[in-house]
């Protein structure tokens, strides 16, 4: 691999990719638009280049591509609850910037696409553990629109020759996770609940369960798709630990007290069937919650 481009390589996970290519000595472009990453996590040894890949000029887009090998695409707006709220800007940021670097890249010589998806196009699955191949059924206009991005690639695949992958990840968490906002996932808002002295708000019962998933584990997973030496043509990975806990047992393991409240409409049980990344990516997720978030209490001084 010798040059890549990482959108949203401002971003929690982008960022952390971004500085794993670099030290395996890859040339790195970014594109972000820094809605929602941050330019402190831009390694300095990658290229920046400041876009918003929803209105991108294709032919500078194209341009940008030149030598390009391998397009990692991260950048979206990742929020669930807020894209209910507006689902607009969503669309543009997670639909429409996905099909401009489809298109760009069909008109270039990338060798493939490894696209970041997301397990929320399950919805409210009975079914445990999710596999690839189960019924969809997003419950938020993020979750569809993540999917859309999906069948984009695989539609790219078939009619232009473009080598696609998606990735289904499972709630991620790890280092530079955002703590910010109301909607920032679980993990970020117990930890700022408890820097800030407050108590942990839980929605519903605490009961629902969620596959974790650790960011070093999705950045391996970016890596051995890219690197696998057959077309993927669109397939699909569900990239999840194959493990999951309750919220409750979330808040155990920060320690903090528990507030009980807001009802929200949420999937009750995500778990990865993660067999098919495993047999063929080779994939092996390392993380262990419970761990991670001991040392991470300690770091944060809590
Ligand atoms: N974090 C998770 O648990 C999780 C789970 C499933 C899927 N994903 C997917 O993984 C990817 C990365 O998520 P994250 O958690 O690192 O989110 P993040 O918000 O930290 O990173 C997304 C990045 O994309 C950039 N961006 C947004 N819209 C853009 C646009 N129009 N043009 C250019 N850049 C734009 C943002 O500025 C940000 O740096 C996303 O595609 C997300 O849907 C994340």
């Amino acid at each position: 691999m010798d040059k890549v481009l990482v959108t949203g390589g401002a971003g929690f996970i982008g960022s952390n990719l971004v500085d794993v290519l670099i030290k395996k000595g890859v040339d790195v472009v970014i594109i972000d638009n820094l809605s929602t990453g941050k330019l402190k996590n831009i390694n300095p040894k990658a290229n920046f280049l400041k876009y918003d890949l929803s209105t991108i000029d294709i032919s500078e887009l194209i341009n940008i591509l030149d030598g390009v090998e391998f397009i990692f695409h991260l950048a979206a707006l990742a929020r669930v609850q807020p894209s209910i709220e507006d689902p607009i800007p969503y669309h543009h940021a997670n639909v429409t910037s996905t099909l401009n670097i489809l298109y760009a890249a069909s008109k270039s010589k990338v060798k493939r696409i490894i696209y970041s998806a997301s397990s929320s196009c399950y919805g409210d699955s009975d079914k445990v553990p999710q596999a690839e191949d189960d019924e969809t059924n997003p419950l938020s206009p993020y979750g569809l629109q993540k999917y859309i991005g999906e069948q984009y690639c695989s539609m790219f695949s078939q009619v232009y020759n473009l080598d696609t992958v998606s990735l289904r990840y499972f709630n991620v968490y790890g280092e530079r996770m955002n703590l910010d906002g109301a909607y920032c996932l679980v993990t970020g808002i117990f930890a700022r609940q408890m820097l800030n002295n407050q108590p942990l708000t839980i929605t519903n019962d605490g009961n629902q369960r969620r596959d974790f998933t650790y960011v070093g584990d999705v950045v391996d997973a970016n890596i051995l798709a890219a690197q696998h030496p057959a077309n993927l043509n669109g397939m699909v990975f569900n990239i999840g630990n194959g493990q999951n806990f309750s919220i409750n047992n979330v808040a155990d393991m920060f320690g903090g007290d528990k507030q009980y409240g807001e009802k929200r409409l949420e999937p009750f049980e995500t778990l990865a069937d993660n067999s098919k990344a495993k047999k063929i990516l080779k994939w092996t997720p390392k993380g262990d919650l419970k761990k991670w978030i001991k040392n991470y209490k300690i770091e944060l001084g809590i």
